[in-house]
């Protein structure tokens, strides 16, 4: 984990080194400062035989504000590298995080929730962020200044210092007790993070939902009982860490009245003065205060820990799809053909969604998929554009196996209209532009003509101005669904797949497409999955989808006779008491 997150601090390299560097400078400078303190209370103050040597007192001061003063720098310095350097760190991960989760194949993303991933991106992001910062400034720092005042310890006086290193180990017991206790309730929190994310994420994002089904009082529970498990976790631990703060002041009081009455004795006997009394109260207060610090950075450590694994796990993710060595960048044809096909979504355990299908469709076919729900029409078509590897056979397009294309020119050629379809927030033309950036307004007009969907868009005040909402909620069901083929045939592909596209459009509209589509693109490939009959019956062929098998394939005619599934949605789509309901209608 560390060795993932460290490649991916780059230029801020520098930074991380020179952080610790000025800090073990200040902690240097610091140290200093109170023997000199003790000296100018021995040699100053009580020097010159009691009488005092103000010459001394003045020159020991001026050193001491030279050597305030380059603390301070060094500090501001360290402090100020280490923010570069974490926040550094920060953006990298971000970056690259988001740019690995670009390349995720949909198989990578079934692998995380996106509530996962938003946390990942953000909460998990800044707590390694502020761990890394308190690791530079203070991992050094801390120890160092601990060591190095214990050693001036034992320099003015190894019998007082003997009590600080009692001290030391008994605090350092104690504090190791409560983090260890601490870090248990810590680490269950960011799991807990995760489902008030989840929580929140579903239920912004389906707030209609939500609403229609009248499920606020119970979302807004939900929400509850995830923040408050928050919150029961976050109290149990800082119950556990609240103890810090008796354990340390009982050490450092109990450190300091030792001092007070061991030094108090040594200095009546001759053998410490009190100059050095002084110092080792200062340098009490700086070990004590030391240790506190140290076992701070444990927690975070512990804490950042289970947040960096999380990181690591998105950046090592690999992308299932690759491209191969050599890619093909030029799609011959829209010939489009399965060869003992077997795919599966969890690879090796599941069971097979598609079985062994054989097809062969010519360049330029119309494509009729008819099913029930869970026939696997669309994992199907999926596997035509690569979003999905098939785990057995190939599929081949324009006479090439999928996995020899570049991934990027075999998606320009395949287009597919999704399922569950989305269009982005930005003007109509920033969304049609999404099929190819470079489309001019009349080439928008002309593919929103083809998709019926230019009469409309006119219609709106703004015309193709007219801003989308995020995820469309401003336009209806059938419009989205016009707008996404209007988007896809921008892209004048050589096969195009409508995926259940017409669901939510009139049936006069859904033919009235179709009959331009055909006239207007005739060499390109359609795919049409539908619900409806109508929609595919004056299809060039057939497929009927069965449990991931194909049960026929042929023209409307030969269907009917052959094929007793098709002539039974046949029947009940059209027969006099058809009871399929014209249009499914609403979100897809
Ligand atoms: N991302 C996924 N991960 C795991 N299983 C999936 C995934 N998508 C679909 N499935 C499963 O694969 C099977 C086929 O689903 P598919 O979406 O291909 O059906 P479909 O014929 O398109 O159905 P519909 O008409 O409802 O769209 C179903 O049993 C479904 O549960
Ligand atoms: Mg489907």
């Amino acid at each position: 984990m560390f060795r993932t997150l460290s490649k991916h601090l780059k230029n801020y390299t520098l930074p991380s080194i020179l952080t610790p560097l000025f800090m073990v400078l200040e902690v240097i400078f610091e140290t200093i400062i109170p023997l000199l303190m003790g000296w100018i209370v021995k040699f100053g103050i009580e020097g010159n035989n009691g009488a005092g040597d103000m010459n001394y007192v003045l020159k020991m001061g001026g050193v001491m504000t030279i050597l305030v003063i380059l603390a301070l720098i060094s500090g501001i310095l360290g402090a100020a590298f280490g923010s570069v350097a974490s926040c550094g760190l920060a953006k990298n991960l971000r970056k690259d995080m988001y740019a690995n989760i670009q390349t995720f194949s949909f198989s990578n993303i079934d692998h995380f929730s996106t509530a996962g991933l938003i946390t990942r991106l953000t909460t998990d992001v800044t707590n390694v962020q502020n761990a890394y910062q308190m690791l530079l400034r203070m991992a050094f720092r801390a120890p160092v200044s601990m060591l190095f005042a214990l050693f001036m310890s034992f320099m003015v006086s190894y019998k007082i210092a003997t009590i600080y290193l009692i001290a030391v180990i008994f605090l350092a017991v104690g504090l190791s007790i409560i983090m260890m206790n601490a870090r248990k309730y810590f680490s269950r929190v960011f799991e807990k993070y995760d489902d008030l994310n989840e929580t929140i994420q579903e239920n912004v994002n389906a707030i209609r939902v939500v609403k229609a089904f009248v499920r606020e009082d119970y979302e807004s529970e939900e929400l509850k009982k995830a923040a408050g498990n928050i919150y029961k976790m976050f109290v149990k631990a800082e119950n556990v860490v609240i103890w810090n703060a008796p354990l340390m002041q009982f050490t450092m009081f109990g450190t300091m009245l030792l001092i007070a009455w061991f030094g108090a004795h040594l200095v009546v006997s001759h053998e410490l003065d009190t100059g050095d009394l002084l110092t080792l109260f200062t340098y009490c207060l700086n070990i004590l205060g030391n240790l506190m610090m140290l076992s701070f950075i444990f927690v975070m450590l512990t804490l950042s820990a289970a947040s960096g694994k999380r990181i690591a796990e998105v950046l090592d993710e690999k992308t299932e799809l690759e491209n191969p060595e050599n890619p093909e960048f030029e799609v011959k044809d829209g010939s489009v053909e399965f060869r003992n096909v077997s795919f599966s979504y969890s690879k090796g355990t599941g069971k097979n969604v598609l079985n062994n299908i054989n097809l062969k469709i010519n360049s330029g076919e119309t494509i009729g998929i008819i099913g029930g729900t869970g026939s696997a029409k669309t994992s199907l078509v999926n596997l035509i554009n690569r979003l999905y590897d098939v785990n057995e056979g190939e599929v081949r397009v324009g006479g090439l196996n999928v996995k020899d294309y570049d991934m990027e020119s075999l998606r320009n050629q395949v287009s597919v209209v999704l399922q569950k379809n989305v269009l982005f927030s930005g003007t109509i033309y920033d969304n049609l532009r999404w099929g190819n950036p470079e489309a001019t307004e009349a080439e928008c007009m002309e593919a929103c003509k083809l998709a019926c969907a230019h009469d409309f868009i006119v219609a709106f005040p703004e015309g193709y101005l007219t801003k989308i909402e995020q995820g469309g909620t401003n336009v209806s069901g059938g419009q989205k669904q016009r707008l996404c083929i209007a988007r896809a045939l921008l892209k004048k592909p050589k096969i195009i797949i409508f995926d259940d596209s017409t669901s939510a459009v009139d049936t006069a509209t859904d033919a009235k497409i179709r009959k331009s589509l055909k006239e207007a693109i005739p060499g390109t490939t359609k795919f049409i999955i539908a619900q409806r009959i109508s929609s595919v019956q004056d299809a060039d062929r057939i497929i009927v989808m069965e449990e991931g098998e194909v049960n026929g394939f042929g023209t409307h005619e030969e269907l009917l006779k052959t094929n007793a599934i098709y002539r039974e949605v046949f029947e009940s789509q059209t027969g006099a008491n058809a009871d399929f309901d014209e249009a499914k209608g609403g979100e897809i």
